[in-house]
């Protein structure tokens, strides 16, 4: 069906992870298409970069950095905050994470994988509905790991504290994206579409290899020089949802085959399950923090 706000320009896009691999080069490329782009990241150094490199490219004023650390509740806050004083938003793009070698638990009481990968995305996604309601062709693009079966939701220990591995915890929140593209779709699809994708091996993720060993940082450079895909390829299908977002309530792509919504990773009661234990997680945060704000 052809989409009537394809030739749109000047949208409000905002963007997860825009600081650096995809997300960077996604915003780079949105304001060079003349969309306002408004990047998130927690590192100035690099919001400093990518504000030098689109000035350099004639984009100035096309991008925005805002510096924020997405794997508390208090940088989601502040960013929804920075957001709400621009009217309404066209597109929403998910994509910060970074992989933990080791459990940390953020100042809220989560751990680290969970709270960044995951539960970012839905308190954003939640907190700018409104805002992408407004909009004439609006859409959400979850970049993570659709169409993998691999990895579970650990229902019984969500925060991973018998079972920390960082493998495990990109899988467990890659799933947990999964349910929670349906379950945003079942609430708010037919106003905002929501898109999860996968963009496959990317030659991006730069920051997240400083973290591993030196053997294991050079075999994952080796890997990715050899078989890893060029970052702009990566994002051209993001560019395609922006332009011309789908008109189903939920879409998911893999690479670049969609992916069939039956599929077990992508089950509506699990989606709903997940949904609920997670706003009641915030819920019991939130109180919480009154509660000590009222004993201070
Ligand atoms: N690369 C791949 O092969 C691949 C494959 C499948 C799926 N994916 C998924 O695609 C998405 C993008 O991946 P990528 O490779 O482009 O990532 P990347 O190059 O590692 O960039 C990660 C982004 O997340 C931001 N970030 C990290 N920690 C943050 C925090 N605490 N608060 C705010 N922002 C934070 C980083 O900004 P700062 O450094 O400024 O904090 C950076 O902009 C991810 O969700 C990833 O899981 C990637």
């Amino acid at each position: 069906m052809v989409n009537r706000h394809a030739d749109r320009t000047g949208r409000t896009v905002v963007i997860t992870g825009g600081s650096d691999g995809m997300g960077r080069a996604l915003a780079l490329g949105r304001a060079a298409r003349g969309d306002h782009a408004i990047a998130i990241g927690s590192s100035q150094a690099r919001g400093d970069r990518l504000l030098s490199d689109a000035a350099e490219l004639g984009l100035e004023g096309r991008i925005e950095f805002v510096r924020a650390d997405l794997s508390t509740i208090a940088g989601n806050q502040a960013v929804l905050d920075h957001v709400g004083r621009h009217g309404s938003i066209d597109a929403l793009v998910l994509g910060a994470n970074r992989p933990s070698p080791k459990r940390v638990e953020t100042v809220d009481g989560f751990e680290s994988t969970f709270a960044l990968y995951y539960l970012s995305r839905y308190i954003l996604g939640h907190g700018l509905m409104p805002l992408l309601s407004q909009a004439p062709g609006p859409v959400i693009v979850n970049v993570a790991g659709v169409g993998a079966t691999a990895g579970q939701i650990h229902w019984d220990d969500l925060q991973l504290r018998d079972r920390y591995r960082v493998v495990a915890a990109q899988l467990q929140a890659g799933r947990a994206n999964d349910l929670l593209g349906v379950a945003m779709a079942e609430r708010h699809g037919d106003q905002v579409p929501y898109v999860l994708y996968h963009p496959g091996f990317t030659r991006s993720g730069a920051a997240a290899r400083e973290h591993v060993s030196p053997p294991a940082r050079f075999t994952l450079k080796v890997l990715a020089a050899i078989a890893a895909q060029p970052v702009e390829r990566a994002i051209a299908p993001i560019h395609g949802f922006i332009e011309s977002p789908p008109t189903a309530s939920l879409t998911a792509v893999d690479r670049a085959r969609l992916v069939p919504l039956g599929l077990k990773t992508l089950e509506p009661s699990a989606a709903r399950r997940l949904d609920q234990v997670t706003a009641r997680l915030l819920a019991d945060k939130l109180t919480a923090r009154a509660h000590g704000d009222r004993r201070r």
